[in-house]
């Protein structure tokens, strides 16, 4: 099938390269020049695994386009996906603009029958403007709008489109259907069809419910450490219940990323603005934000004061396997730090180059032990796998105090403590 994608970001560029990877031809439409010329050349924006590779191999089999010119997309394509950015205004809501924008352009090239396919996240009835707005820029071609969310966890974004528990399409036509379910067919994955706004909905839901799980075992973990139980049991012993599942019950420094904290925010707004209480939302949001805050407080009840101290942080990007610094909680701490005096080095494997600019004051190093030599302390943010990796006791030589403030229970704390480390971690017994 002739496919088109607007919008090259993570998803964009992640459903377009496994569209092409299942046999489709795709265009990929940005109006980022840079970006496009870049693709051009086989350079990809993100880091994301398996991605570069299955790009050029699907652009050398011809069945992986990347252009600036939407009229030549949305004219040879018969399904056309939107998937630009939707980021939060200042009051929360979802920024739409993108939105309309595109839905503007694509419904004034539009040459003959077309699905638009909304792939953003986007509050209920967006679609119903979007057709809207659609009709008004072109009053002669027939047209069909759809919903289609993505589940794509950054990170693992490749293996989510190929494996995915279920495909959700929000469709008004049965010629819509049709033609949305022949795309997904070859994925041999549940499909979900219903009407647009729950399609809608089942995107926002299912975000804000991990969210909820997330906040919830954050602050079990809070309680645990009060009595000293052990949280990583506590999700265990839960997790086996198959109506609780073990997924998304892992205490830490709280969620971030492009999606977890703008869609919680939208679907605040949308209940508000619906005249329905969904306040148990803002208690994820305010539970969320409190982890970071009590990380910060870990580092200062290690340190005390934290003028002039040097503080060295392992992981920046919100996740490991992305360079992803979308509501990153480490952005938040350094921010912290600093703003008490206190001196950051900071290692991260791919998210360093796009930190360098959002946070100017931080000594980037090349590797971690470069990161962590002559600190009071180490504060680990983003579980990479390669930190679990580390020498302890090279950890331990390296540092100016065997201080470890660990905000992803990544290491054993019997094993820490033995090698004479103060390790501060979330939810775990002391001893
Ligand atoms: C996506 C979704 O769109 C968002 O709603 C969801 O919640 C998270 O994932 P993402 O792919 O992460 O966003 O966004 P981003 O990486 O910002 O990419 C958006 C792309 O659209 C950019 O390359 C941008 O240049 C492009 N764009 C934006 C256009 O081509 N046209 C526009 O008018 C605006
Ligand atoms: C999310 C959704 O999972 C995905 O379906 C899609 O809608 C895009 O948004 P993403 O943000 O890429 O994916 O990553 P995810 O793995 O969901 O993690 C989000 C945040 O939650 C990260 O900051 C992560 O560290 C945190 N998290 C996740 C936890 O703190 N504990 C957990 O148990 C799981």
């Amino acid at each position: 099938m002739n496919i088109a994608i607007v919008g090259t970001g993570y998803v964009g560029l992640v459903s377009g390269t496994c569209f092409a990877e299942l046999g489709n031809t795709v265009i990929c439409v940005d109006n980022n020049a840079k970006k496009i010329e870049d693709l051009n050349k086989g350079i990809i924006p993100i880091y994301e695994p398996g991605l570069e590779e299955l790009v050029a191999k699907n652009r050398k089999e011809k069945r992986l386009f990347f252009t600036n010119d939407m009229k030549t997309a949305v004219e040879k394509s018969k399904v056309i996906f939107i998937a630009v950015g939707t980021p939060p205004k200042l009051d929360g809501d979802a920024d739409l603009k993108y939105i309309e924008q595109v839905s503007r352009d694509v419904a004034r090239y539009m040459n003959n029958y077309k699905v638009v396919v909304e792939k953003s996240t986007v509050p209920v009835q967006t679609n119903k403007w979007v057709k809207y707005i659609m009709r008004l820029n072109n009053h002669k071609v027939d047209f069909d709008v759809a919903s289609n969310p993505e589940f794509l966890k950054e990170g693992s974004a490749i293996e989510d489109f190929m494996h995915p528990d279920r495909v959700v399409l929000g469709v008004e036509s049965e010629k819509a259907r049709k033609l949305l379910v022949k795309l997904y067919e070859p994925l041999k994955a549940p499909i979900v069809v219903t009407n647009i706004q729950s399609a809608e909905i089942i995107k926002h839901a299912s975000n804000s419910f991990l969210a909820t799980k997330i906040s919830f075992i954050n602050a079990v973990a809070n309680v645990c450490e009060q009595v000293g139980a052990d949280i990583e049991k506590v999700a265990e012993g839960m997790g086996l219940d198959k109506r609780i599942g073990s997924s998304f019950l892992k205490a830490g420094i709280g969620y971030g990323g492009s999606c977890f904290p703008k869609d919680v925010q939208a679907f605040i707004r949308i209940a508000q603005s619906l005249g329905c209480n969904f306040d148990i939302l803002k208690e994820v949001e305010k539970v969320n934000e409190n982890q970071r805050k009590l990380v910060f407080k870990k580092i200062e009840q290690a340190l005390w004061i934290l003028n002039d101290k040097k503080i060295g942080v392992l992981g920046i990007a919100f996740k490991p396997n992305t360079d992803d610094l979308r509501s990153a909680p480490a952005i938040d701490i350094i921010n912290m730090l600093e703003a008490e005096g206190a001196h950051v080095k900071a290692f991260d494997p791919k998210a360093m180059a796009h930190a360098k600019e959002l946070l100017p004051n931080v000594d980037f190093c090349k590797n971690a032990y470069e990161a962590i030599k002559g600190c009071d302390a180490l504060v680990l943010i983003t579980e990479w796998p390669e930190f679990k990796k580390l020498s302890l006791t090279k950890i331990k030589k390296l540092l100016k105090h065997p201080i470890v403030i660990d905000a992803r229970n990544m290491f054993d704390p019997a094993k820490m403590r033995k090698l004479g480390f103060k390790y501060f971690d979330i939810g775990r017994p002391k001893a």
